[in-house]
């Protein structure tokens, strides 16, 4: 079964196919992967076998491996995902990191905004962080928001965190958030539209598009949240927003023309300017 699933997997296109092979079957077995290997001459059974031809059929179609198996791991923590939000992404942690930097007192009771909440990624990661902070999480994607509170109550964050329905391109949007904050995260969909369908299949056939289109430049969500940024930010307080690679002078710029003070942007381990922080 690893054999055949590897091949299956390679045949599509996947690197690693005999690792995902190995993710997969002991997914479908609920057995660890050493378990896989200590019991791999025993005949499989044939539910087993059924469903790792399900779960391979889903990656022969270029499903995100984290859709298929419902989780990945962001912060060393385990998210929930769903085709509803954007698979968290080890880029990401710049925010956290970045976060942790500029606001060193752990224990203070921080107001904490995350604009295009998604999984929760952001937002719940630093709940963990800071034990007595309290965050609004917004997204306009209904089922975005009803995964972010599975993973807020798995977390124990639930009872700090406030999930809320709402839509940056609507007038008025910023007004139902109680600000202003002492910390405003985003990662806001920032790839050039046009673009989308030229990407991996993973993303451009499976992540939700709502997550992905930034508009013609890639920056129609950054200008809506800038615009947004001094009445949301409270004086002194930091807004961070991810970029995408090339993004960061664009990003600053838009940031200065809206009040805000650029600070200098912080790299990703790839050594992509990722973060964008800016003071207000
Ligand atoms: C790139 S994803 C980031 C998700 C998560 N914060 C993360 O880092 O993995 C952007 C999120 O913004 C949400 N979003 C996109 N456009 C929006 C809008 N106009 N108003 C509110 N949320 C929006 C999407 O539904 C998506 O969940």
């Amino acid at each position: 079964m690893l054999r055949d699933t590897a091949v299956a997997l390679t045949a599509a296109g996947i690197d690693n196919a005999r690792f995902e092979a190995r993710l997969l079957l002991s997914h479908a077995a609920c057995a660890s992967t050493d378990e896989m290997i200590s019991r791999g001459r025993d005949p499989a059974p044939s539910a087993i076998v059924e469903t790792v031809r399900a779960l391979t059929a889903r990656r022969v179609r270029r499903e995100p491996m984290a859709y298929i198996l419902g989780e990945r791991e962001f912060w060393g923590l385990p998210f929930k995902v769903s085709p509803a939000v954007l698979v968290p992404r080890p880029d990401s942690e710049t925010v956290i990191e970045t976060a942790l930097r500029l606001l060193p007192d752990r224990a203070r009771a921080w107001r904490v905004l995350d604009l295009g909440l998604g999984s929760g990624c952001l937002l719940l990661t630093l709940l963990k962080e800071f034990p007595n902070a309290r965050g609004v999480g917004l997204d306009a994607s209904a089922d975005a928001l009803a995964v972010a509170g599975d993973n807020a109550r798995a977390l124990g964050v639930a009872e700090r965190a406030t999930l809320l329905h709402g839509d940056w391109r609507v007038p008025g949007w910023a007004d139902a958030l109680g600000g202003p904050f002492d910390l405003v995260v985003t990662n806001p969909p920032y790839i050039e539209a046009a673009t989308i369908d030229g990407l991996m299949p993973e993303v451009a056939r499976h992540e939700p598009r709502l997550a992905l289109d930034g508009g013609a430049d890639g920056l129609a969500a950054y200008r809506l949240i800038a615009a947004a940024g001094p009445r949301l930010v409270t004086a002194g307080g930091h807004l961070l927003a991810e970029g995408g690679e090339g993004q960061a002078a664009d990003i600053a710029g838009i940031f200065a023309a809206a009040g805000l003070r650029p600070l200098a942007p912080v790299k990703d381990l790839a050594g992509i300017e990722r973060v964008i922080p800016a003071v207000h």
